[in-house]
Parts: C-alpha cells; sequence; structure tokens
C-alpha cells in the first residue's frame, strides 16, 4: 500500500515536469556552455524610464565583440554580459558595456536590419566555456535547419538555464529565415540569440511569434560586421 502511494507521487512530479517544459514557451532542450561558448547571456538597463531591466541573448564574434539584435540594445544605457554560463546565477565571466553599434540602416518601425554589436571594451581570453563563432557569408550554401540557444522563460519570467533546440528555416522573401521547431519555442527573453548551422552563425534571433521565429540572415551583414570589428 505504501509503495503504490509513493509511486503515485512520482509519477505526479514528473507530469508536473513536463507540464511545466513545454507548456511555458520555453525553451525545451537542456544544453552546456561548453558545446555553445558563443552563447552570451544580455541584460541591458534602458533609458526608458521604467528602470526594468531588459534580456536577450547574444554571441561571441570576436574577442572584443558581442552580435546581437538592434532591438534588444534600444535606448540601452548599460549592458551586463554573461559568458560561460550553463546557468546564468554561475557564469564564468561578467563585464559591463556601455558602447553599442546598431547597424545605420535599423529601423525600429519597421524592425529591418535588426542587428547590432556589443564593444566589450577588452580582449576576452577564450576559455573551454568562452570562445567565438564564425560568421555565414556569402559563400556559405542556405541552411534548412540550425540550432538556436538561449534561456528562454519560465512562467513568464526570463529563464535561467541555457537550453537549445533545432529549428528548420525557411527563406523569406526579403532574405530572413523563419523557423519553426517542434523540441522548443523561442521567447522574447532570446532575441539577438544565434542560429548555428555547420559550425557558422547563419541567423540572429529578431522577433517571436506563436510557434515560429524570424531570423536576421547573418551573411547579408557580414561586410557590415567585419567593418565594425576590425581594428582600423
Ligand atoms: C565549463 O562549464 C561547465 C558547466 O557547463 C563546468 O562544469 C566547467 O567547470 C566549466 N569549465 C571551466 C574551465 O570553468
Amino acid at each position: 500500500m505504501k509503495m503504490k502511494a509513493f509511486g503515485f507521487a512520482l509519477l505526479c512530479v514528473f507530469a508536473a515536469v513536463q507540464g511545466r517544459s513545454t507548456g511555458a514557451g520555453s525553451l525545451s532542450t537542456s544544453a552546456q556552455i561548453s558545446d555553445n561558448p558563443w552563447v552570451v547571456h544580455l541584460r541591458v538597463a534602458t533609458s526608458d524610464g521604467q528602470g526594468l531591466l531588459r534580456t536577450c541573448v547574444g554571441s561571441i564574434v570576436d574577442v572584443s565583440w558581442v552580435l546581437t539584435s538592434a532591438s534588444c540594445l534600444r535606448n540601452a544605457r548599460f549592458i551586463w554580459v554573461r559568458y560561460g554560463a550553463t546557468d546564468v546565477i554561475r557564469p564564468e565571466l561578467v563585464t559591463e558595456s556601455t558602447t553599442v553599434r546598431i547597424n545605420p540602416d535599423y529601423d525600429e518601425e519597421t524592425g529591418v536590419n535588426d542587428v547590432a554589436l556589443i564593444n566589450l571594451n577588452r580582449v576576452l581570453l577564450y576559455t573551454e566555456n568562452i570562445s567565438s563563432i564564425d560568421l555565414a557569408d556569402s559563400s556559405t550554401g542556405v541552411s534548412t535547419s540550425g540550432k538556436l540557444c538561449g534561456y528562454g522563460a519560465v512562467e513568464g519570467v526570463p529563464g535561467e538555464k541555457l537550453n537549445c533546440f533545432n529549428v528548420a528555416l525557411e527563406a523569406n522573401e526579403d532574405g530572413s529565415f523563419i523557423g519553426s521547431s517542434e523540441d522548443g519555442e523561442a521567447t522574447e527573453f532570446d532575441l539577438g540569440a544565434p542560429l548555428v548551422s555547420d559550425d557558422k552563425q547563419v541567423g540572429v534571433l529578431t522577433s517571436v511569434a506563436e510557434g515560429s521565429a524570424v531570423f536576421l540572415n547573418v551573411a547579408k551583414y557580414n561586410d557590415w560586421i567585419s567593418e565594425v570589428t576590425v581594428p582600423q
């Protein structure tokens, strides 16, 4: 009798955990930062007046630069970058930045060219859990799938655990990618997150809607990124 009750309690816990990971609109597959060492967690203090912190994701593209979406850095005054974080509360390194370069053709109204770079004002030392990702360029073929990493959401607030999942991609008329996945769902707290295919970053997450995600095509911005990040 006792054994039976115990078994039932276990089943309830299992069901609750399952329900949370699939139902909360969160990324669902846990991941290690050592497999995705270019992923950084961003917290942005804005001058929007509400004193709220924005949460997004970025990628290390150079020893001194992080790539993310322009919408993530809108009205940014101060940015905390967390590196090497399988868990946001235990990063390997945290830096603070105030210098950003928003793509000059970014349009806040329409959301076109939603890409930006954060200057780290330092030179990163790469480790097992902190290193850069190569960017796709015009010679990279069109990807039909990729891996998206972020920290997701738990019950409507930013999540703290790194999660990655595969997305199927379709090219959009304007050159962006539309991603869909059975394995997870990107959230508003994952904007700026890198989409990686064949060890190259092919996309930056720029918007999310139920069941689908829109990615900026990195190859189209490769020249601008090189121009900004290569020391003059
Ligand atoms: C890298 O991260 C893992 C957790 O994902 C941790 O166990 C390991 O100690 C980290 N490596 C270093 C060099 O800090």
